[in-house]
């Protein structure tokens, strides 16, 4: 039997300065602060005013190296998780790759949306498993504001950009990283989460921007039904069938997409909401910049520690959802 396990050795992330609040939306849209704050918990946004993901992927990437202390041609592989790509080819893997000078690294992209960091991040680790790389980078980027619809409250008022990126290395111990994964997809719920315009099925075209088909579409309370469920079962399940209770858990870092959705998997987790990390008051949905983020902020304050056992649990569209299972070993430097 294996193994030599993936562990997360390094973090880093950015967010761009312009804070969008709800005030600001209530000039834009028919909403208030009030409903925004007690329907989703979210209070301000980030914003990317120029440039694209890879500029949010390669700032997350620089800021990882330097807490790792580690060049840029150290890196083997970049993995970046995105729904906004810069571009359909090349990746945007490609493009952070280019703009860190990782001259020694290969690296594509993977699109799970809200989930996408958490199938990139077991994507890497197979990696680092079979032996064949040892610095494995996984970015979690979106410049969701280049795909919202600022005319429509029903969405405008959830997302923001952001990105998040973990280092991974091989690790001996077999009782740290990476220890236990669940992923799912279902692709029925297509039709309440999408982006259909600009691909193969209906390539742009005048009347696709007339439609709007270039925007993210959601049905918020369809979505809402199947992720309070999903998110919340699987996190349940690799707590339990690796024989913990929720009690045994440092941290939960849910994807951040609904405040109320958060609570609800920390409540079926028997998990105290102390043990959650919430940053979604600060920065909304970031898709696949959630988790990283809140992984490097929490790293950063010192709070998210070495030996600390954590879920971290998603939802998105797909629709794509899992949870993975992780001994912390990355050291806090004060
Ligand atoms: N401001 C004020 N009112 C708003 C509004 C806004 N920004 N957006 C919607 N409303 C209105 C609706 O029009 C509706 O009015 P009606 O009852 O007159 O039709 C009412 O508020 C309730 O809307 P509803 O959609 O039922 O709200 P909700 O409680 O389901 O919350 C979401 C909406 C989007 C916040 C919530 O459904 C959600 O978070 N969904 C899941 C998101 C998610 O997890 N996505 C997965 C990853 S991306």
């Amino acid at each position: 039997m294996p193994k030599r396990r993936a562990t997360i050795t390094a973090v880093g992330h950015y967010v761009p300065e312009k804070v969008l609040t709800n005030r600001d939306l209530e000039k834009m849209v028919d909403t208030t602060d009030e409903w925004i704050r007690t329907r989703t918990g979210i209070e301000e946004r980030r914003i990317l005013e120029q440039g694209a993901t890879s500029d949010l992927g390669a700032k997350a990437v620089a800021a990882l190296l330097k807490n790792r202390g580690m060049r840029a041609d150290e890196v083997e592989i970049i993995i970046v998780a995105t729904v906004t790509p810069d571009m359909f080819f090349p990746s945007t893997a490609c493009l952070v790759q280019e703009k860190v000078q990782a001259k020694n690294a290969w690296g594509f992209d993977v699109s799970a949306a809200c989930s996408g960091f958490l199938f990139a991040l077991i994507t890497g680790a197979q990696f680092i498993e079979t032996g064949a790389y040892k610095r494995v980078v996984v970015v979690g980027a979106d410049k969701m504001s280049s795909i919202t619809d600022y005319t429509d409250r029903n969405n405008c008022i959830l997302f923001g950009d952001a990105a998040g990126a973990v280092l991974l290395e091989p690790t001996d111990d077999p009782s740290a990283g990476i220890l236990d994964h669940i992923l799912r997809c279902d692709g029925s719920g297509e039709a309440a989460l999408h982006m259909r315009g600009g691909g193969s099925l209906n390539p742009p075209t005048h009347e696709t921007v007339d439609k709007r088909l270039h925007y993210l579409y959601q049905d918020g309370k369809a979505v809402f039904k199947v992720a309070v469920v999903g998110m919340a079962d699987v996190s349940v399940e690799i707590v339990e069938r690796n024989g913990l209770k929720g009690t045994d858990i440092d941290w939960l870092v849910p994807h951040q997409a609904n405040l109320r959705i958060i609570d609800a998997t920390a409540k079926r987790m028997g998990i105290d909401k102390s043990k959650v990390m919430i940053n979604i008051n600060r920065y909304g949905n970031t898709t696949a910049a959630t988790i990283p983020l809140c992984l490097s902020e929490w790293w950063q304050s010192g709070m998210l520690r070495k030996d600390q056992k954590i879920v971290l649990a998603a939802f998105g569209a797909g629709y794509t959802w899992g949870s993975v299972l992780v001994r912390w070993t990355a050291e806090h430097q004060a």
